[in-house]
């Protein structure tokens, strides 16, 4: 996994635009840091309005994550972090704040990120009593998630060509990280480079994270972008027009399995069936070890008025039965290379191996 040489010397975009609210950041009164509040960008409210909520407590954070005011899996990542710090401050006991971090690990249950980014964060003062010490260690993840993301771009955009024109899922940029995203960032980085990208997006129903935040962002850093319904993907990869499909992860089997948003499975086969590339862009902390492959990763199935209608305007006839899975699986058959922060891996991936070649 050797850097991409061609990335030498060319230029890092930045994580978060001059004058934008950032995804998440550790607000204190105090040069310390403690005490202090998490403060998110509220998504909910893009693109119309950029403002940060405030969460002092944990409560309120896994409520944020839950509503998506914060999501994708490197941002909720962060965002546990700091929560871990708010558990310490708040918790009275230590059994009061492994109980803090129990509820937040699971208050999204198949980004790996948020367990991860918990667990490890506690793992720094495991009775919670030292709040100084966990915020060092959620500063550490926080500081890390941003080299990550440079570094994905870096590699990332090596794999593309000068005027391509690609396809994304989702949201993997700056409002899904602390940096510049995963997929997004790596077309960021291109766009940063000179090599003038042109991106096509689906809206992403029930939530619009595609139509709402990816096409903000592109907006936001003055990139050629096309939105379009989820539907017209086929004939868009049909087309011969794109150069090549980049999606980010939620969690990654051992085997290379991959968990995204829903729809994402259909793009992979799209792509394969019209021999386009089918990238997948993540963090190592998205990789988890102790899955062995796709079919036991926990998929989230959210509330059925996300599917019912848009906002609080209905669409559809009220209490009609409705299926709402968050995510869905690409088996690693359809990856064609998976880009981390170490660099591109080509299949048949063997994660635990990557891992723990550190
Ligand atoms: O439900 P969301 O908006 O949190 O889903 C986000 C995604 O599926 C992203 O593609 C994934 O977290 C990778 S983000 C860099």
């Amino acid at each position: 996994m050797m850097p991409g040489a061609a990335a030498e010397g060319r230029p890092t975009p930045p994580s978060t635009p001059e004058g934008a609210v950032p995804t998440v950041a550790w607000k204190s009164g105090d040069a310390s840091g403690i005490p202090g509040a998490v403060e998110l960008l509220d998504q909910t409210r893009l693109p119309e309005t950029q403002v940060a909520l405030r969460c002092g407590d944990v409560a309120p954070l896994i409520d944020a994550i839950r509503r998506l005011v914060v999501r994708g899996a490197p941002a909720i990542g962060v965002a546990g972090a700091y929560g871990v710090v708010l558990a310490a401050q708040e918790a009275k006991s230590p059994a009061a704040f492994r109980e803090l971090c129990r509820k937040l690990r699971e208050a999204r249950p198949t980004a790996v990120n948020l367990a991860w980014a918990v667990d490890r964060t506690s793992a720094a003062d495991p009775e919670g009593r030292d709040p100084r010490r966990l915020l060092a260690a959620a500063r550490r993840i926080h500081a890390e998630d941003e080299a990550a993301c440079a570094a994905m771009g870096r590699h990332g955009a090596t794999l593309l060509r000068e005027g391509g024109t690609y396809l994304t899922h989702c949201n993997t940029g700056r409002l899904a990280a602390t940096g510049i995203g995963t997929a997004l960032g790596v077309l960021v980085t291109a766009h940063a480079w000179g090599l003038r990208p042109k991106v096509y997006v689906g809206e992403v129903r029930p939530l619009l994270q595609g139509a709402r935040l990816t096409a903000f962002e592109l907006q936001e850093r003055g990139m050629d972008g096309v939105l379009m319904p989820d539907t017209a993907a086929g004939a868009l990869l049909a087309s011969g027009r794109i150069d090549g499909v980049l999606v980010g992860a939620d969690r990654i089997a051992a085997n290379g399995d991959t968990a995204n948003k829903i729809g994402t499975y259909a793009l992979a086969e799209l792509a394969r069936a019209n021999g386009v590339p089918f990238w997948v862009v993540a963090p190592t902390s998205t990789i988890d070890p102790s899955i062995a492959d796709g079919t036991s990763i926990p998929i989230e199935e959210r509330a059925p008025e996300e599917v019912r209608g848009w906002r609080k305007e209905a669409t559809s006839p009220a209490g009609f039965p409705v299926w709402n899975p968050a995510f869905d699986v690409t088996p690693a058959r359809l990856v064609s290379a998976l880009v981390t922060e170490r660099g591109v891996l080509r299949p048949p991936f063997e994660l635990r191996r990557t891992l723990s070649n550190r």
